[in-house]
């Protein structure tokens, strides 16, 4: 089990497959991109395969969730899923993707035994589009979410950033379109956590200005704490049900105390939360030719030591060194 002091257990691991990305969303990377990190640093496919391993059958990992960078970018990913949804006992699994490459590999994907995924998409507008990820690529990430409901990869759960005179007047239009196709859609608060560091408080679109936005169209009811459990979303029925919208307001609505988390980043590091100070290295001990048992044991004591919250809101917050497209969302 991975226990923290302050009562919380990490059943939810989520594994960063690479730190690359073919978008450059304004709100995680400047356009160049980043120095990305050399190929000898990353966990090979049997590494990682086995730090899954030992999360899922020694330490009560449950739900194994890939992510980047952008994870469709890593070749043996199928593979990767196919290794992980064979353990047991068999983890929930889940992909979090910008959904470009999506409609060609979903198959593939569910065949391996990926359960769902979710997919980010900011706007229905191919001109802000570019604007925010720098690329031309909306229809590719319309057909990748697609494909995936049609290869039986749901809920398809789709994620947005509202950027103040950006995208923050296409709420309503995303929810619209995420009903009419059967996605769930959840707004999220944009997190300090960008490479540039240009994250600023006051311009933040907050959880309360989203729900006004969207309560001028439709009629919105909390779903209650039932429906959300540990995840990050609150959840809302719109309009009487079924469907639902969730907002996730990870700084003004923090939920680091039902937090069950824990993170593997692609070149071996555990990070106990997504602000951690601190990382890890279990790549240092599998390639010095540990066992198991003390791979287990180094990642049992990163959690311990796992903070109670971000800290966001405190004065003396600093942002992690690392962006989040290296962490893993
Ligand atoms: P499901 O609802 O179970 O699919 O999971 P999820 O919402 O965690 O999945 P996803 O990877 O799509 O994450 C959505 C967003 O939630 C991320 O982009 C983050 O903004 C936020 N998030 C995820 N994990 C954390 C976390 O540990 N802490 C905080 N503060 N935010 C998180
Ligand atoms: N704040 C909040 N969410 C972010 N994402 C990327 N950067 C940030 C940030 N700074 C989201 C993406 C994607 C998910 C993995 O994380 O939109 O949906
Ligand atoms: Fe890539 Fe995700 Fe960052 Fe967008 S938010 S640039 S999709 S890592």
């Amino acid at each position: 089990m991975l226990a923290d002091s302050y009562g919380r257990t990490a059943t939810d691991l989520r594994v960063s497959l690479t730190d690359r990305c073919n978008l450059r969303c304004s709100y995680c990377m400047p356009p160049e991109g980043l120095d990305w990190l050399p190929k000898p640093e990353l966990l090979t496919d049997d590494e990682l395969n086995r730090l899954i391993r030992i999360g899922v059958t020694m330490l009560g990992i449950e739900e194994v969730r890939f992510t980047g960078g952008e994870p469709l970018l890593r070749r043996g990913l199928p593979g990767i899923v196919a290794a992980t949804t064979a353990l047991e006992p068999r983890p929930s699994t889940a992909l979090t993707t910008n959904g470009i490459g999506l409609a060609r590999l979903a198959p593939a994907l569910a065949e391996a035994g990926l359960r769902r995924v979710n997919v980010s998409l900011d706007t229905l507008d191919p001109d802000v589009f570019e604007r925010l990820a720098r690329r031309r690529r909306l229809d590719d990430v319309l057909e990748g979410m697609a494909g995936a409901a049609a290869a039986g990869l749901v809920p398809v759960k789709v994620n947005a950033v509202l950027m103040r005179g950006v995208n923050d007047h296409e709420a309503t239009r995303l929810l619209r379109y995420c009903l009419d196709h059967g996605y769930e859609l959840r707004f999220i608060e944009q997190m300090p956590l960008d490479a540039q560091h240009g994250w600023r408080r006051d311009n933040m679109i907050t959880a309360e200005e989203i729900l006004d936005r969207l309560s001028a169209e439709f009629h919105l009811e909390p779903a209650g704490d039932a429906e959300r459990g540990s995840a990050p979303a609150e959840v809302f029925w719109v309009d009487g049900g079924p469907q639902r919208v969730g907002v996730i307001g990870s700084v003004t609505r923090p939920f680091c105390g039902a937090c069950d988390r824990v993170r593997l980043t692609a070149d071996g590091q555990i990070r106990n939360c997504l602000f951690a100070r601190e990382e890890s290295d279990l790549r240092a001990l599998l390639r010095g030719g540990a066992d198991d048992e003390e791979i287990a044991q180094r990642w049992r004591a990163a959690v311990a030591g796992k903070l109670p919250g971000h800290g966001i809101n405190d004065p003396s917050f600093l942002q992690p060194s690392r962006p989040m497209s290296a962490i893993g969302g």
